[in-house]
């Protein structure tokens, strides 16, 4: 096993055993099948932002997805109508009630949201019906893109919840009753219950959370299964709405968007970082696996995954904030020396959002805008947000207007746009190329793979 795979598989090693003695809680029989389940299963899954799975206990056994199916629901209703078209039909507030509460606002009849049964119901019956694709393909196979592999359903527990779903057949009558529900209300709830019913296991649903973490694309399989935006929806949907009438309590103390169903699975995602998921029968009061919330919880704060503390602010972005004149290359003395200690030197490294290109600037200021140049080092930047490029881009042209020659350290074309603008700044292979650019020397150089820019002015 290899040192990442041993201490991940610990770590939930440890989890599993820490909490496989839970006694506490008892199994769903307002669904008969669900009944018999064994009380004694218990699986833990997570699946990384590489597609690596990794699990404990287990983490294979089929049971059925039940509540756990809504939020990919929602994510194909999004995908194909669009938010504005489905919040028409379902809100996006928290209820506070439980799953099967009557959670429907007071004039509209509009559910509170698709993590609510009645939210749910509505988001399946959005879902298109065609001749040539009957609405539960469709939901089916969105499902299975989402774990990255083919599911099924298990037609006994369907039926079982068929034959006993008459609260949630009044839900949907209720709901037609005052306007939202697009179809049959009949029609509507057999699918529902149908979706409700799909065989899942615990890796299957740490794949699944895993594609919502990572932007839509399958980890597994590299398949955009909804769009980036859609998954942000969908996550923080479940991060306000997911565990019912405690999803305050669990975005306090686990700090993660998570999403529970009555067979006892349970999924949480950290959003770029991991799909994580539990499988353990015996239920809370609030239809939440006990043993997955123990552990669940555990893992996100052993491994500080809480939302809201924001590990990025620990990494330093920017590494040196200098002149040219402290540089190793610099000359001793003299007025070289001083023409040196007017270009200002910034150099930056990892991957740069909105937070970091801030920090880029406010470097830039402190080195000396006053100058003669400026350097801005990205030779240790792995990656830019679009953001982050506009906010440097226009960093740099504005000292550029200030009268400054700036030059960029870019051999991996970061800042680089097609065309050339007045006031862009010069990009080049190395942070001395810059330097010497900024000095006036070298020729202009433009160094592979700087873009063509005007010629230099002089300082
Ligand atoms: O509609 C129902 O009652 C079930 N098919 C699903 C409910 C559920 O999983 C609630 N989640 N904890």
């Amino acid at each position: 096993m290899s040192p990442a795979t041993g201490a991940v598989t610990e770590a939930l090693g440890e989890l599993h055993a820490r909490y496989a003695d839970v006694g506490d809680g008892e199994l769903a029989d307002y669904i008969p099948q669900l009944a018999l389940a064994d009380p004694d299963d218990f699986g833990l899954a997570l699946v990384s932002m590489d597609g690596h799975r990794y699990s404990a206990g287990d983490a294979d056994v089929p049971f059925t997805a039940q509540s756990v199916s809504k939020p990919f629901v929602y994510a194909l209703a999004l995908s194909l109508l669009g938010l504005d078209e489905v919040s028409r039909w379902v809100n996006a507030e928290p209820s506070g009630e439980a799953f099967n509460g009557i959670s429907l606002e007071r004039t509209t009849g509009r559910p509170a949201n698709a993590m609510v049964n009645a939210g749910a119901i509505v988001t399946t019956a959005l879902i298109p019906h065609t001749p040539g694709t009957p609405r539960f393909t469709r939901i089916l196979d969105c499902l299975s893109r989402f774990a990255g592999r083919s599911l099924d359903v298990d037609e006994q527990v369907y039926a079982s919840e068929s034959f006993t779903g008459d609260r949630n057949r009044a839900l949907a009558y209720l709901i037609r009753s005052t306007g939202p529900l697009p179809v049959d209300p009949v029609a509507a709830v057999e699918t529902y219950f149908r979706q409700c019913a799909v065989r899942v296991t615990a890796l299957d649903l740490a794949a699944m959370a895993a594609t919502l973490a990572h932007g839509g694309v399958n980890p597994l399989t590299g398949e955009q299964v909804v769009s980036e935006a859609v998954a942000a929806q969908v996550l923080a949907v479940m991060a306000t709405c997911g565990m019912y009438d405690s999803s305050g309590a669990w975005l306090l103390r686990v700090g993660l968007p998570a999403k529970s169903g009555v067979s006892g699975g349970l999924i949480a995602a950290g959003p770029a970082r991991f799909g994580v998921a539990a499988y353990s029968p015996p239920l809370d009061t609030t239809g939440t696996s006990v043993r997955g919330r123990l552990a669940i919880g555990e893992l996100s704060r052993r491994l500080g995954l809480h939302l809201m503390r924001n590990p990025a602010l620990a990494a330093s972005t920017v590494t040196l904030v200098t002149t040219a004149g402290d540089l190793p290359t610099a000359p001793a003395a003299g007025h070289e020396r001083a023409a040196h200690e007017d270009v200002a030197v910034v150099a930056a490294q990892g991957a740069l959002d909105f937070t970091a290109a801030e920090r880029v600037l406010h470097a830039l200021d402190e080195a000396g805008p006053e100058g003669t140049g400026a350097v801005l080092d990205l030779v240790r930047v792995t990656g830019i947000g679009g953001v982050a490029r506009a906010m440097l881009r226009d960093g740099l042209v504005r000292l550029t207007a200030d009268g400054l020659r700036t030059a960029v350290a870019d051999p991996d074309g970061l800042l680089r746009r097609p065309g050339h603008e007045d006031g862009d700044p010069r990009i080049f292979a190395t942070r001395e190329e810059a330097v010497d650019w900024c000095l006036g020397r070298g020729g202009g150089g433009s160094g592979p793979p700087a873009r063509p820019g005007p010629p230099p002015s002089g300082p």
